[in-house]
């Protein structure tokens, strides 16, 4: 068979320009190609086009102390009590967050909550603040957002980590409503309402924004239930789908505002919600599902909340980040 010549338009089949064109900054005059890419973060150029248009070679990377920054960004994260929630506020704060809003329906934060707390007191800048709010009260969720604008006049990141299960081995056919309502009231609508508080509020302020839903690879998975001992719980995972649906949604209707909203899926992590892990015949099977062959710790997380939270993601929405040992390659 003849190859088949492909005839591309003449704007593609140009010769090869400078790459700094691409990447002007906003003080330039507009131009068909800023257009494309939209304005330069406030800090400039990065990477390749740097180097080619600074007059002299720079010598420090900008990787981590610029895209990958938080440095005077405000935080929501909510289940921020303990697990997954406090390692993601410990690391936006890290990251150099202003402030961390560390929101759970534990009416006092708990022991683990207070020692990252001091930690944080310790590096010397910025500052986790507990709030005891129930996420599935979409009034009290608002007004959560509304206290943090008025205070910090700007809202930038945000983590909607809070979630249950329906906690034991419940068969699909069976399970009771009350059950599916309660796990959905937290996991999908309390999630909605966390992103419509921080939404809200970067709308308002217009900088922009990062909205990290926490879903689930069982969002997009089933689990082997045909061996005993299970876990089987349609709730959860029908829960968690609707995330993966929700983040999708809002992020065609943000993106025009610059707020980006992506889910991020982790597959089994050691945590308080997933006790059942030990059990040692199904933690041994559940850990041999993954080719990476075991549990992922919560701090496996901290490379991709901060890549998710900062502008060294600022091309990436409406995705589903999958970080599960492999769990969902099979
Ligand atoms: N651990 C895992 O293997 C795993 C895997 C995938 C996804 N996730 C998801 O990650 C998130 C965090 O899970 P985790 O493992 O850290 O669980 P966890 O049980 O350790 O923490 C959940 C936190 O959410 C809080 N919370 C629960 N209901 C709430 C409500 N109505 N309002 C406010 N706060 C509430 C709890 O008090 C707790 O602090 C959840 O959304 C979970 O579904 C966990």
């Amino acid at each position: 068979m003849l190859p088949v010549t492909r005839r591309f338009p003449p704007a593609f089949s140009r010769p090869a320009r400078k790459l700094s064109a691409h990447f002007s900054s906003s003080s330039c005059s507009p131009s068909a190609d800023r257009r494309l890419t939209g304005p330069l973060p406030a800090y400039g150029a990065v990477g390749v086009a740097r180097i080619l248009e600074s007059p002299s070679t720079p010598t420090e990377s900008t990787l981590f102390t610029k895209e990958f920054s938080l440095t005077d960004r405000i935080a929501l994260v909510t289940g921020a009590n303990r697990g997954i929630g406090l390692e993601t506020a410990l690391t936006l704060a890290e990251a150099g967050a202003r402030t961390v809003y560390c929101v759970d329906f534990q009416k006092e934060p708990g022991e683990d909550w207070t020692k990252v707390h001091s930690f944080v007191e310790r590096l010397g800048r910025g500052k986790l603040e507990y709030i005891n709010q129930d996420v599935t009260d979409q009034e009290g969720m608002w007004k959560v957002g509304e206290l943090i604008g008025r205070r910090e006049g700007r809202l930038d990141v945000c983590v909607a980590g809070a979630g249950t299960t329906t906690g034991g081995d419940v068969s699909g056919l069976e399970h009771p409503s009350e059950q599916f309502q309660r796990v959905m009231s937290v996991n999908t609508n309390g999630v909605l309402f966390t992103a419509q508080a921080a939404g809200q509020q970067m709308m308002q302020f217009k900088n922009g924004g990062s909205i990290i839903l926490i879903a689930s690879v069982l969002g997009s998975v089933s689990m082997e239930i045909r061996e005993e001992p299970n876990v089987r719980d349609a709730a959860y995972h029908s829960s968690k789908g609707a995330v993966l649906s929700m983040t999708r949604t809002l992020a065609c209707e943000l993106g025009p505002h610059r707020i980006r909203v992506n889910s991020l899926s982790p597959g089994f992590i050691q945590t308080s919600m997933t006790s059942f892990l030990e059990i040692p015949e199904l933690g041994k099977r559940l850990s041999e599902r993954a080719p990476l062959g075991r549990i992922g710790r919560p701090d496996e997380l901290r490379g991709v909340v901060a890549w998710l939270a900062s502008d060294a993601s600022s091309f990436c929405t409406g995705s589903d980040i999958i970080v599960s040992g492999g769990l969902h390659a099979w």
